[in-house]
């Protein structure tokens, strides 16, 4: 884990409120494993960090896929190429590699995490990944070629929700599942395989204060006890997590107190 000041070196706006921004530094670009995310400090009077997953690495550089939607990304999205901000990372534990017919499951932002995991399955020849992304609507214009994409309301690809990509890709042969977005989705994500024998890993993407395993904020309750999300994950095994029965975050109702 390092914390170092990286100059942000690119900023693009990929659709209404997405920015992908690339940051310096070669030792976090180099250490970034598939799943696992950078805490990034929003500058002055801002105390909580915000996490963010590592979507993509490139020689000396890292980037972050972030949707605007409150007072830090809202910050965040005020940045510009040439300035520097505070980075913690790479934190927590990513996704292992497994499986010869791999399929990702992105649920909005989601995708964020799993654009390196795709990279690196085609690293290793694994070519029959399978990238499946579901958005509620046609709003996210994330260059990923290689997905097949659904929307709830029929505006992008297939109308539809993910899970109905992900059980059309389990009747073909996918052995081992990949899935970050909504806590509601990954529930059935984990409810798709569930008995199947089927790897399927879940990242948990909770509210969170250190990210360093110190406060407990971004706990989830799992059959072998209470886990860090930051510390622990926020990779698991899906039979490990005990969902509640809607798969919404049992910490969502913490708000944050500051800017
Ligand atoms: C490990 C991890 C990786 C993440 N990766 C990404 C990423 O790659 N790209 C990205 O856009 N976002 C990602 N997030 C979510 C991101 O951290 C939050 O959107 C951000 O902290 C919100 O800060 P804010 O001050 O703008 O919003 P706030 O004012 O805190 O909240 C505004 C709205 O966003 C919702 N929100 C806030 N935090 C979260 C969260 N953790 N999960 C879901 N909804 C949330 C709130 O319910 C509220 O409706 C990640 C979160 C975690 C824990
Ligand atoms: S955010 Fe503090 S323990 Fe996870």
């Amino acid at each position: 884990m390092i914390q170092a000041k990286c100059q942000i070196v690119e900023k693009k706006q990929v659709a209404e409120k997405i920015f992908v921004m690339v940051f310096e530094h070669a030792v976090i670009a180099s250490k970034s494993k598939p799943g696992q995310f950078v805490h990034i400090n929003l500058g002055p009077g801002s105390v909580l960090r915000r996490p963010f997953s590592v979507y993509d690495t490139y020689r000396d550089t890292f980037s972050i896929l972030f949707q605007v939607v409150g007072s830090g990304t809202n910050r965040l999205a005020t940045y510009r190429p040439a300035q520097s901000l505070d980075v913690i990372g790479p934190l927590g534990h990513g996704y292992p590699l497994e499986g010869e017919k791999p399929v990702l499951v992105g649920g909005g932002m989601g995708l964020a995490s799993l654009k390196l995991l795709h990279k690196r399955f085609i690293d290793s020849k694994k070519d029959d990944v399978r990238v499946i992304l579901g958005f509620s609507s046609n709003v996210c214009a994330v260059e990923w070629p290689e997905a097949d994409v659904c929307t709830e309301d029929g505006s992008l690809g297939k109308k539809g929700i993910v899970t109905g990509l992900l059980n059309e890709e389990l009747k073909s042969g996918a052995d081992a599942v990949y899935a970050c977005g909504p806590e509601a989705m990954l529930k059935k994500v984990g409810d798709a395989t569930k008995g199947k024998k089927i790897p399927t890993y879940l990242c948990l993407e909770r509210y969170m204060a250190c990210g360093v395993g110190a406060c407990l904020s971004c706990v989830c309750e799992t059959k072998t006890g209470l886990k860090r999300v930051c510390r622990e994950g926020p990779v698991f095994k899906s039979d490990d997590i005990i969902f509640n029965e809607t798969g919404e975050k049992k910490n969502s109702a913490k708000k944050k107190k500051e800017t």
